[in-house]
C-alpha cells in the first residue's frame, strides 16, 4: 500500500519524538519515500542526523538554512506528499493547525498540502483533556484530517492516563487500513475505453467524431483512486492520462476491438465510453485520393459493435457498462441498448441537455441498471460525473 508513496512526517516537540525514528524505519521498510520536517523543539528530542540517515533524505527544520543558504519550499513539499503524518502532534501544533497559523515550516507545509493528513497526538493527560485541545481536534477532524488516537498508559510526567503517542507499528497499520478502506476496488481489474475512433479513407483523410475522451479519462482516473488496476484503451485524443494506468492507444474501431478482446478475459469491470465509429470505409485508398469534377462517395461497411460483442462473451461476475448518446426518445433507446447488449448498467447522455455531450467540461447523465431502475443526476463536471458512475458500479460489486 505504501510502496513508492511520498510521505511527509512532521515531528513536534514532545518526548515521544524518539519514536519517530522507528516510525521512519517502518515507513521506509514498507517502500515509502519519506521526508521529515522537525519543529525547532523537536530537534531537542531527536537529532536531524538520525532521521536523515533513516529516511535517506535531508531533514527539514526551517524555511531557510543560514549555513547552507538552502531555502525549503513549503508549497513544493506540500504538493510532493501523497500522505502527511504528524507524529507526535503536540497540543501547540494541533492548536496552530486548527487555527491556520503557520509560523514554522511544518505548519506552512500542512497548510499547503492537498493530500490526506493524519495526526497522532502526544501530550500529558490534562493537556489532552483540556477543552481547547479537544476543540482544536474536532476542528481538525472537520477539516478532513484523520486522528490516530493516543493510547492510555504511563506518561513521561509519571502520571497515568490518555495521551501516549500511538506506537509506530500502530500508526503504520492504521495508515494502511485507512488507505485500504478508501480503495474498495483494490485487486479489481478495470478496462475503460475512451475517445473517438478514426476510420481511414486514404493516407491523409479519415472519418471521425467530436469525442474528446474527457469522460473516459475521468472514469479511468476515478477507478485508479478507488484502487483498481486500470487499462485505458483510447482513440486519438489530446487528453493526458495518469502514469499509474496502463494506456493503450488505438486508432480505428478494429484496433479498439482487438485491444478490448486482448484484455477482456482478465477484466472484472468494463466501462465502454468510447465513441466508436459504426461504419468504416470498405477500402482504404493506398494513395491520396485526387479530386475531379464529379461527385464523390465512399462505400462503408459496418464495424463490429464492441460493446455488444463483449456482452455476448460476458462471464458471471464480470460487470459491463455501456453508454448511450441520444437525441430523441432517449430513455427508450437507452433501455433497449441495455437489454440488447447484455449490460449491467447504461449511462445515458442526451444531446438535448445543456452542458452535455462532446468537448464540454460538464455532462448530465441518467443511469439505468439491469432491473431498469433509473437514477438521474444533475449537470456536473465530468470528473464528478465519473465519481457518480463509479459509485453506481461499486454498488454492483458489493451485491
Ligand atoms: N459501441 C461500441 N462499438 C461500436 C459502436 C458503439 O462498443 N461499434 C458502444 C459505445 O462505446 C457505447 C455504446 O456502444 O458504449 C453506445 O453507443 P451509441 O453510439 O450511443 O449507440 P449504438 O449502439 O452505436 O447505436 P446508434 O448509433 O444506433 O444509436
Amino acid at each position: 500500500m505504501l510502496s513508492n508513496k511520498n510521505i511527509i512526517l512532521g515531528v513536534c516537540g514532545s518526548i515521544a519524538a524518539y519514536k519517530s525514528a522507528t516510525l521512519v524505519r517502518l515507513l521506509i521498510k514498507a517502500g515509502a519515500n519519506v521526508k521529515v520536517i522537525l519543529t525547532a523543539d523537536a530537534s531537542n528530542f531527536i537529532t536531524p542526523l538520525t532521521l536523515a540517515t533513516l529516511s535517506k533524505n535531508p531533514v527539514y527544520t526551517q524555511y531557510f538554512e543560514a549555513e547552507t543558504g538552502v531555502w525549503s519550499n513549503h508549497v513544493e513539499l506540500g504538493l510532493w506528499a501523497d500522505y502527511m503524518i504528524i507524529a507526535p502532534a503536540s497540543a501547540n501544533t494541533i492548536g496552530k493547525m486548527a487555527n491556520g497559523l503557520c509560523d514554522n515550516l511544518l505548519t506552512a507545509v500542512y497548510l499547503s498540502a492537498k493530500c490526506p493528513v493524519y495526526f497522532a497526538p502526544a501530550m500529558d493527560l490534562d493537556m489532552w483533556k483540556h477543552e481547547s485541545t479537544q476543540q482544536n481536534i474536532s476542528q481538525l477532524k472537520n477539516f478532513g484530517n484523520t486522528i490516530i488516537a493516543p493510547n492510555s498508559g504511563e506518561l513521561a510526567s509519571g502520571l497515568v492516563g490518555e495521551g501516549r503517542l500511538a506506537e509506530p507499528e500502530e500508526i503504520v497499520s492504521f495508515l494502511i487500513a485507512d488507505i485500504k478502506s478508501g480503495m474498495p476496488l483494490l485487486g479489481k481489474r478495470v478496462l475503460v475505453t475512451a475517445g473517438p475512433t478514426y476510420e481511414a479513407i486514404d493516407p491523409v483523410r479519415f472519418i471521425g467524431n467530436h469525442s474528446s475522451g474527457k469522460m473516459g479519462f475521468a472514469i479511468a482516473d476515478e477507478m485508479l483512486t478507488l484502487g483498481a488496476d486500470v487499462t485505458l484503451i483510447t482513440g486519438p485524443t489530446a487528453e493526458k492520462s495518469a502514469n499509474k494506468l496502463n494506456r493503450v492507444d488505438v486508432v480505428s474501431a478494429q484496433d479498439m476491438l482487438d485491444a478490448c478482446n486482448a484484455y477482456f478475459d482478465n477484466s472484472d469491470i468494463m466501462v465502454m465510453s468510447a465513441a466508436v465509429a459504426d461504419y468504416t470505409p470498405i477500402e482504404v485508398a493506398p494513395q491520396k485520393i485526387k479530386k475531379n469534377d464529379s461527385d464523390f462517395s465512399i462505400d462503408l461497411k459496418k464495424t463490429t459493435d464492441i460493446l455488444a460483442s463483449l456482452g455476448k462473451q460476458k462471464k458471471s461476475g464480470q460487470i459491463l457498462v455501456g453508454f448511450a448518446l441520444e437525441t430523441e426518445n432517449e430513455e427508450h433507446y437507452a433501455k433497449e441498448k441495455l437489454k440488447k447488449k447484455n449490460l449491467d448498467l447504461i449511462v445515458l447522455n442526451s444531446l438535448n441537455d445543456k452542458g452535455s455531450g462532446f468537448k464540454t467540461p460538464t455532462n448530465k447523465i441518467t443511469i439505468f441498471n439491469s432491473d431498469m431502475v433509473k437514477t438521474s443526476f444533475e449537470t456536473k463536471l465530468k470528473t464528478d460525473v465519473a465519481k457518480d458512475i463509479c459509485a453506481e458500479i461499486l454498488k454492483l460489486t458489493t451485491k
